[in-house]
């Protein structure tokens, strides 16, 4: 049975004293311990990973940074390695749609993280998702199946991997993709493309997220949708309140706690 997530990408936002103001009130709404069943991830900016961390060591959250450099160490002036985070967090987001239309980030080189950020043991969320243009030109199903292929192309096992399925245009705008409208990729194009590379029942072990203007309000319908096993929530997790009320969405409606 897949595991489920909701997992909070706080962007370039937050000072470090926010950011750990933030982590705290977070902490604190949850309790001792995240709702059963669900893994909370917030991912902090860079700067801000150690001190969450402090923050959150005695807490069920989990860690995550927002990118990886492709290489363990060397040469890279102003580049974070896997091999650094591995000490630090669980999770790194890989391909989110901001580095690969803002810092034209390619197929190759999201492969190559990929690559890396296995190899030290991290936990990779690929991000995947079509534009405006690539869905009124019916390429919606095409694009995403060729960014997981091209993602996954030296990944040899699913163990670890989590897929978010973000729509471009869904990200920070404030109009969400509809439950009905996501389905033919959470549980068809993402599915099949996953079963082609490792099989039908490895493809049915990975969490597929949805994200793309998630909140409390519009969540549930989401999580409803057997396909989806969880969100990755860009705006309302800079909310402790409206994070918080998302996880716990999240096991009632997933774990039925
Ligand atoms: P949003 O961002 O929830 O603000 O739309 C989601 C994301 O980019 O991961």
């Amino acid at each position: 049975m897949p595991e489920y997530l909701a997992v909070g990408n706080w962007k370039m936002n937050t000072t470090v004293s926010e950011a750990v103001m933030l982590a705290s009130a977070i902490k604190e709404n949850l309790g001792n311990s995240t709702p059963q069943g669900v893994e909370a991830v917030i991912c902090p900016p860079f700067v801000s990973l150690v001190p969450v961390l402090d923050v959150i060591k005695d807490s069920s959250l989990k860690l995550g940074a927002q990118n990886a450099y492709s290489e363990a160490k060397g040469a890279f002036t102003g580049e974070i390695s896997p091999n650094m985070l591995a000490d630090i967090c669980q999770y790194v987001l890989i391909g989110h749609s901001e580095r690969r239309h803002i810092m034209r980030e390619g197929y190759q080189v999201i492969g190559q993280k990929m690559k890396a950020v296995v190899a030290a043991g991290l936990r990779p969320v690929l991000c995947v998702g079509e534009t405006l243009s690539q869905r009124k030109q019916g390429a919606a199903e095409a694009v995403v199946r060729r960014q997981i292929e091209t993602g996954l192309v030296d990944i040899h096992s699913v163990e670890g991997l989590v897929i978010a399925y973000e729509p471009v245009w869904a990200i920070g705008t404030g109009v969400p993709a509809t439950p009905v409208t996501v389905i033919d990729i959470t549980g068809g194009a993402i599915r099949a493309e996953l079963a082609k590379l490792y099989g039908e029942d490895a493809a049915l072990e990975v969490p597929v997220l949805y994200g793309g203007s998630v909140t409390p309000e519009n969540v549930s319908g989401f999580l409803q949708e057997p396909s989806i096993q969880g969100t990755l929530v860009g705006g309302a997790s800079l909310n402790a309140d409206q994070f918080t009320e998302i996880v716990r969405l999240t096991a009632e409606i997933k774990s039925g706690v």
